[in-house]
């Protein structure tokens, strides 16, 4: 049969509206599953009747209104300043509090804020050739990205392998004259737990140098568990010497993606992330945050989000979450060989085997195949793979029978046993550097381990194993590889 509308996206003739909407929905068949509580990362669900309707109707509103100039949408400034507020409030500042102060700006995401406070930092600090930052390695990668970016240099500080958290002696022994940024995260995505953020920003302080606390993950979540009772520490602007926070919107706030929050102590700290150009015949040009034209969209849709759940509405989310966290962590302590690497202290649960019969990249298989998507972490200087769970609210309805599936899977990954890569490729692994990686060795590689030009397969473990073996900057080049084989076009 003739297709002559053909696949691609750009037929010679229209297609109808209807067929459109059927195709892309034949496509996202193929999704993981954005809502129903089976997800345990990249989506953040609060299973609220009606809520995506609404954030639908409040992005179509604005999808079309453009962020490069708030004169011309003051709608967008005035959301884009209630956003910033909330977030402010939330997290320690505003009026009546001790960082009364407090400005930001809305970015597309986690990454975009953290890009940003580096360069508000580097940018701060002229004088400098060789400006640097301190980052636990527990720091979300997005920070080396920004100092890859940024053409900073960036210093990691271990954590300890049982509090996965870094000693502040080791924070402050980072420090040297060319540090413009201090890092602490509220909490590490990878584990869930918060850093000591008061004795890092005091030692940070102490130096003269600015502090960012990462509160992208758990900057709408932990002060509702503190609300609730959960010891959590200080880690907002109430803490002295922090200079800045970014909290995403399209984390914890279940907003849409596409919204985060960064913000500065005060105007003056935030005024070096802003970039003008007025050396050209085109426009003035002013752009508070990376992007130049933004739709208004995810920002109007974020707006919608916090207005309709308010105060009342976040609390309660949280608090279902925080109880579908202590359950799913009651369903790993049961099972034979897993533990919790950290105690939960936020909304992550992330466990490890002990069990070396039990592989845990196979275990994540088999619950893939049994409709449960969770993330695998490698194994990285001293810390064990383990695997991690960010919780929802949407995953409350579902803990009674996760329970159940992970005990199943496990049997099903003992049963199955590790994975066995063949030991010349194990070999290979262990010794080749990115250098001399060619091609044809590229090539190899994918289609042994299944990696088809525009898919992936099934099952990762034999991925995650090769990966895991390899040394850290030659699983930087093969995962660059692996997805630029997966990124081609289709005609
Ligand atoms: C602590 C933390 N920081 C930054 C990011 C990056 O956020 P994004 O993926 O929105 O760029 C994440 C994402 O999970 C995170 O958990």
């Amino acid at each position: 049969m003739t297709d002559t509308a053909g696949t691609g996206a750009l037929p010679v003739e229209g297609v109808p509206a209807a067929r459109v909407l059927d195709e892309i929905r034949a496509l996202r068949a193929a999704d993981r599953p954005t809502h129903g509580g089976r997800l345990f990362a990249y989506v953040y669900d609060p299973g609220v009747a009606g809520l995506d309707e609404l954030a639908q109707a409040a992005h179509a509103e604005s999808a079309h209104v453009n962020g490069l100039d708030p004169t011309a949408f003051p709608s967008l400034l005035a959301m884009e300043n209630a956003l910033v507020g909330a977030a402010a409030r939330l997290l320690g500042g505003g009026p009546g509090t001790s960082a009364p102060d407090v400005v930001g700006s809305v970015t597309s995401g986690g990454t975009e804020s953290l890009i940003l406070a580096v360069k508000a930092a580097r940018d701060a600090r002229p004088d400098l050739t060789e400006p640097r930052i301190v980052v636990p390695v527990s720091g979300h990668a997005a920070f080396a990205k920004a100092a890859h970016y940024l053409r900073v240099a960036l210093d990691p500080v271990p954590v300890d392998p049982v509090t996965l958290r870094p000693a502040v002696a080791d924070v402050a022994a980072a420090i040297r004259p060319e540090t413009v940024l201090v890092v602490a995260s509220a909490p590490s995505y990878a584990h869930g737990v918060v850093d000591p953020v008061a004795e890092i920003a005091a030692v940070a302080a102490a130096a003269g140098v600015r502090c960012h606390v990462d509160a992208c993950f758990g900057g709408w979540t932990l002060p509702w568990l503190r609300r609730l009772g959960a010891p959590v520490p200080p880690f907002d602007f109430t803490v002295p010497g922090v200079t800045s926070i970014s909290v995403d919107l399209h984390k914890y706030a279940y907003a849409p993606k596409g919204v985060s929050v960064l913000l500065h102590r005060d105007a003056g700290l935030r005024a070096p992330q802003f970039f003008a150009y007025a050396d050209w015949p085109g426009y003035t040009m002013v752009n508070p945050v990376i992007a130049s034209t933004r739709s208004g969209g995810p920002i109007a849709a974020a707006y919608a989000t916090l207005r309709h759940l308010g105060e009342d509405g976040y609390l309660r989310l949280a608090e279902v979450t925080r109880d579908a966290v202590a359950g799913l962590a009651d369903a790993v302590r049961v099972v034979d060989g897993l533990r919790l690497l950290a105690e939960p202290e936020s909304t992550v649960v992330c466990f490890t085997a002990d069990d070396p019969e039990l592989d845990l990249f196979v275990l994540v298989d088999e619950l893939t195949a049994r409709g449960w998507h969770t993330q695998p972490q490698l194994a990285y200087a001293g810390l064990p793979a383990s695997v991690h769970l960010t919780v929802t609210a949407a995953v409350a309805p579902r803990v009674a029978e996760f329970g159940p599936a992970l005990a199943e899977a496990a049997a099903a990954a003992r049963a199955a046993g590790p994975v066995v890569l063949p030991p010349e490729l194990l070999a290979l692994a262990g010794s080749l550097t990115p250098e001399a990686l060619t091609p044809d060795l590229i090539a190899g590689l994918a289609a042994g381990l299944g990696l088809g030009a525009g898919a992936a397969p099934d099952r990762m473990a034999a991925v995650n194993t090769l990966l895991q073996a390899a040394p850290v900057r030659l699983r930087e080049r093969l995962l660059v590889e692996f997805v630029g084989l997966l990124q081609r076009p289709t005609w």
